[in-house]
């Protein structure tokens, strides 16, 4: 109940609290270089997964390490003020964070690419998007609400409710549609970019492994490669303390839980057929022309 709403900054909805004023003018100075990776995602779109995929790789597959060092610990969540759970700590600070594994250094934002440091838009760093199919990205973020109220909205808010602002955009991190169409965009003959799509992961995490490891220059063994993708599953990462979130004060897991159901599809059991029709209607409205399709199923 302490937890602010909503933080406004330039223009933006971001997370109440978590996200302040100083920590977003703070982190324009950072400077990332080629030893940072930034995980970039609209929320809901598999941020965790891909963070523990990727921290597992700079890991080198060392799995039993990865569980003694919490999540957040290792990907840091590049606009979050850490005042908010510590009120000594220097979040406001441009320092960067001091878990890093060999040189790497792995963040997350939800940013629109407009408000990354000038660094990491340019370049400097290596950017990893990750996309989901927006009606399953949509439901997901619906509940997410019920964990939280930084977000701005009424954690007992009902989908029929949730979904015109979901299409409109005027939630905490805005537009879906302006997110992943900016960033794909910016990913097409990027060479310091690559988008990944979390439907993609469902079907072949070997392979999306393989393809991270070669964008960030590490590689593991096979048997590395499979330890680490049991170690990823939803299963494993649900009864994992180290990546599940239910320690973390922020988060009410009474109600629904942050790994909650992990699969592509659930849309259908929220979205009406009115909704869907105008969903898809709006899909084809936006997305025309980008060269850019997610499955649904
Ligand atoms: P659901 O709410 O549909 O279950 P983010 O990390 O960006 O907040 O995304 C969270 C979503 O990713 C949740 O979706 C969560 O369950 C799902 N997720 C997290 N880890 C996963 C994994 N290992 N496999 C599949 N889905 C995963």
């Amino acid at each position: 109940a302490s937890i602010p709403l909503a933080t406004v900054w330039e223009g933006q909805i971001l997370p109440g609290g978590i996200t302040t004023p100083e920590k977003m003018k703070a982190m324009q100075d950072m400077v990332f270089d080629e030893n940072d990776i930034v995980i970039v995602s609209y929320p809901k779109s598999g941020t965790t997964w891909v963070s523990e995929v990727l921290s597992a790789i700079a890991y080198g597959g060392d799995t039993e390490r990865l569980k003694k060092i919490r999540l957040d610990e290792r990907v840091p969540w590049m606009e979050m003020d850490y005042r908010c759970l510590d009120p000594n700590s220097p979040a406001q600070s441009s320092a960067k964070g001091p878990i890093r594994e060999g040189k790497k250094q792995i963040w997350f934002t939800h940013l629109h690419l407009d408000y990354l440091p000038p660094s990491v838009r340019e370049g400097k760093c290596k950017i990893v998007y990750v996309a989901r199919n927006p009606k399953d990205n949509a439901v997901s973020y619906f509940h997410f609400h019920r964990l939280t109220t930084f977000m701005g909205l009424q954690k007992d808010m009902k989908w029929n409710d949730y979904f015109p602002l979901f299409c409109s955009g005027d939630i905490c991190v805005g537009n879906w549609f302006k997110h992943t169409l900016d960033y794909w965009k910016f990913s097409q003959n990027n060479p310091n970019a690559k988008f990944v799509v979390y439907e993609d992961l469902k079907r072949d995490l070997m392979g999306e492994m393989k393809s991270l490891e070669e964008f960030v220059g590490i590689s593991l063994t096979v048997d590395q490669r499979t330890e680490v993708v049991k170690h990823c599953s939803f299963d494993s990462m649900k009864n994992n303390k180290m990546t599940n979130k239910e320690g973390l004060v922020l988060f009410d897991h009474g109600e629904t839980k942050f790994m909650r159901k992990g699969i592509v599809g659930d849309w259908k059991n929220y979205f009406t057929v009115a909704q869907n029709e105008a969903f898809d209607e709006l899909y084809k409205k936006k997305m025309e022309g980008s060269g850019l399709n997610f499955e649904f199923e």
